[in-house]
């Protein structure tokens, strides 16, 4: 049973994961434990080393009881969970490489899956003070909401005649009206409340029998937003103007591969992966969430110290943000904007060179300033 959460006790479990997860977790939890201690009240954290770690020491990636496990908390945050090094250095080694595939089923995707977080909210939202890579994308602030259990995700299928000349494969994409209308209903909320737009990503021109059921649902689910504008597009045409007019878009609904694939690129045209966070979270409201960057274990710069630690906190803000602490979210979020108004505090991939530990050093003493002010 979830304990309710108390106005003074924040309760989450902590999976750092691999790769740059644990740097950027590492760089989190001071800030929002600070955040929380700032009125008055406390963080209380499990660490779990699911993952890589975890399968190194018992053969599997999480123990068979994690999504019990992390039921019992008011949230969880997640760093990534994935490769630890390149390609090219697991090819060197002669450590037998655990599959990404495994990993991830047990641990991500079991969480998503087990907690029934059927939304992944996903908002990219570019900084007046990083310069983004696509002139088109300054001031553009949008959200993703994607789908988050099920399609292209269900897992269903097979391989046959693995390495012979018929070598073939299936996976079936599994959608279903509950899911899509949950996940719909989320976003053309979302949408209502910040003013009123909403693409649809869809793909029924092809995949008629899938997205077909996509498209019904969501024009019945429009019917009960009329103040929402709603608009279908292709999700080709969708990647398209991601790139030459991101500013225009507002709440963007989407299944669950096009979804990944979308927050990726958006996140890219709005300043990076690095600044991109994520909230998995059960529409119906019940708890926890699971919050955790966009991005993965990033393999080519892991163990250097130099991992942008901001998609990290903002997902940590949108955990207090969800568990009733919205005073501290906000001191985090205005804590990171002020932080990235000064260049020297940007991270090698916004163009910099601070390290993570110097970002997050920064988002504090600008936490501290703003509370001196106060
Ligand atoms: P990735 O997001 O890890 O990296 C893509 C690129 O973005 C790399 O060049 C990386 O250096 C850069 N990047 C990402 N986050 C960054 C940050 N915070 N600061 C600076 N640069 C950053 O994607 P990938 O390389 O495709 O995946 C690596 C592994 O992570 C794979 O095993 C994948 O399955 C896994 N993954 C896990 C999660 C998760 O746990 N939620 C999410 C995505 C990918
Ligand atoms: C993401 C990741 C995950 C996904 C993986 C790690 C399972 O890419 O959170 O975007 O594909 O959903
Ligand atoms: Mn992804």
């Amino acid at each position: 049973m979830t304990e309710p959460i108390g106005p003074e006790r924040l309760r989450i479990a902590v999976i750092p994961g691999d790769g740059i997860g644990p740097e950027v977790v590492g760089a989190t939890l001071p800030v929002l434990r600070h955040a929380l201690a700032l009125s008055g009240q406390q963080l209380e954290i499990d660490m779990y080393d699911w993952g890589a770690s975890h399968h190194r020491r018992t053969g599997r990636p999480a123990p068979a009881d994690a999504v019990e496990t992390a039921r019992g908390y008011d949230a969880i945050l997640l760093g990534a969970i994935g490769a630890e090094t390149t390609d090219a250095a697991a090819a060197a080694d002669d450590q037998p490489r655990i599959t990404d595939h495994e990993l991830l089923r047990g641990t991500v995707l079991a969480l998503r899956q087990g907690l029934d977080l059927g939304v992944n909210v996903r908002p990219l939202r570019a900084f007046p003070t990083v310069p983004a890579p696509v002139p088109a994308a300054a001031g553009a602030d949008f959200v993703v909401a994607r789908e988050n259990t099920e399609g292209e995700y269900a897992g269903i299928g097979a391989r046959f005649d693995r390495d012979g000349p018929d070598a073939s494969a299936i996976e079936v994409a599994v959608h279903t009206r509950r899911r899509i209308e949950r996940c719909a209903r989320y976003a053309f909320e979302l949408a209502d409340r910040r003013g009123g737009e909403l693409v649809q990503v869809s793909k029924s021109n092809v995949m008629r029998h899938g997205y077909g059921l996509w498209d019904d649902v969501v024009r019945e689910v429009s019917m009960d937003y009329p103040d929402v504008a709603l608009e279908v597009v292709l999700v080709d045409a969708m990647a398209a103007r991601m790139v030459t007019d991101p500013g225009r878009l507002d709440v963007v609904l989407a299944s669950n591969l096009f979804g990944d694939v979308l927050s990726d690129l958006g996140a890219a045209v709005v300043g990076g992966l690095g600044l991109a966070p994520s909230a998995n979270v059960n529409p119906g409201g019940g708890r926890p969430g699971l919050y955790e960057p966009v991005h993965g274990t990033a393999p080519d710069i892991a163990g250097r110290g130099v991992a942008n630690p901001v998609a990290c906190l903002l997902s940590g803000a949108m955990l207090l943000e969800d568990t009733g602490f919205p005073a501290a979210a906000e001191a985090v979020r205005d804590a990171v904007s002020a932080a990235l108004r000064d260049r020297n505090t940007h991270p090698p991939d916004l163009g910099g060179t601070a390290t993570t530990v110097a970002v997050a050093d920064e988002v504090m003493r600008q936490m501290e300033k703003q509370w001196r002010a106060v």
